[in-house]
């Protein structure tokens, strides 16, 4: 089994609000995104990586975060484009054909594990199309946007907070781009383009340390995480 990893990090941040772009702030003297990419380089069963930025950051990503991270394997930074989903599409252009499962992963989740990246190749093998989740530990409701009155309970015990990685059969997730875009449909995921082709999505336990790094509060979370990690 031969596994390509796409890194989604051509965000703009915006709910960071941060002047340096969100890949490159620094957490424990190291850019973001190279705390991603690090666990990648150490995953064995990872055979290349893809890392989509913003136009414009190829060059500064190649040299300030790829090069430091001294990966033994190959790595392609790309150009990424409007939305995720589109930075994903040109990540799968960039795959190698004789790649079987493609991992996607974004960039702003620097606490994926070796292991999560093992036990999600080992389990999509069997099931085709699989991502990280985990319970959601809050009362989780909709609300109506126009008057801002509670409309649905939701049944908590069916509630997952979606996560990544996210892992597909590589025929499977580029199918599921091409179907997407030719049929003008968006999605936050890639586990949505997926499974509304019918394809089932098997949930795997994440980790609630896996947290997306997406405002400033988020930072402050990160730099415990890494403390924690150091201590042991
Ligand atoms: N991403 C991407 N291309 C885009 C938008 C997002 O590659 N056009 C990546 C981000 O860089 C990030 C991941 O997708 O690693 C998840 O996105 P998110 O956390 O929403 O990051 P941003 O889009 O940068 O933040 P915001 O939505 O606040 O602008
Ligand atoms: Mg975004």
């Amino acid at each position: 089994m031969k596994a390509a990893a796409i890194i989604p990090a051509a965000g703009s941040g915006k709910r960071m609000g941060s002047s340096i772009q969100k890949p490159y702030i620094i957490l424990q003297g190291m850019p973001l995104l190279a705390h991603t990419l690090r666990v990648f380089a150490e995953a064995p069963d990872i055979a290349e990586l893809i890392v989509a930025v913003s136009p414009g950051q190829e060059d500064f990503c190649r040299k300030q975060v790829v090069k430091g991270c001294a990966i033994a394997k190959p790595v392609t930074v790309l150009t990424g484009g409007d939305r995720r989903q589109d930075s994903v599409r040109n990540g799968l252009a960039a795959v190698s054909d004789s790649v079987d499962l493609v991992m996607i992963h974004d960039g702003a989740r620097p606490f994926v594990t070796v292991q999560m990246i093992c036990d999600a190749l080992e389990i999509t093998m069997r099931k085709r199309a699989t991502t990280m989740a985990v319970p959601v530990k809050d009362t989780v409701t909709m609300v109506a946007k126009d008057t801002g009155l509670i409309q649905q309970a939701l049944d908590r015990d069916s509630l997952y907070l979606i996560q990544t990685p996210q892992t597909f059969e590589r025929e499977l997730i580029c199918e599921a781009h091409r179907r997407a875009r030719a049929e003008g449909f968006a999605g936050t995921d890639d586990a949505s383009l997926v499974q509304r082709l019918g394809v089932p999505v098997s949930v795997i336990m994440g980790s609630y340390d896996n947290i997306k790094i997406t405002t400033q509060e988020d930072l402050l979370f990160a730099e415990a995480i890494l403390q924690r990690r150091l201590a042991k």
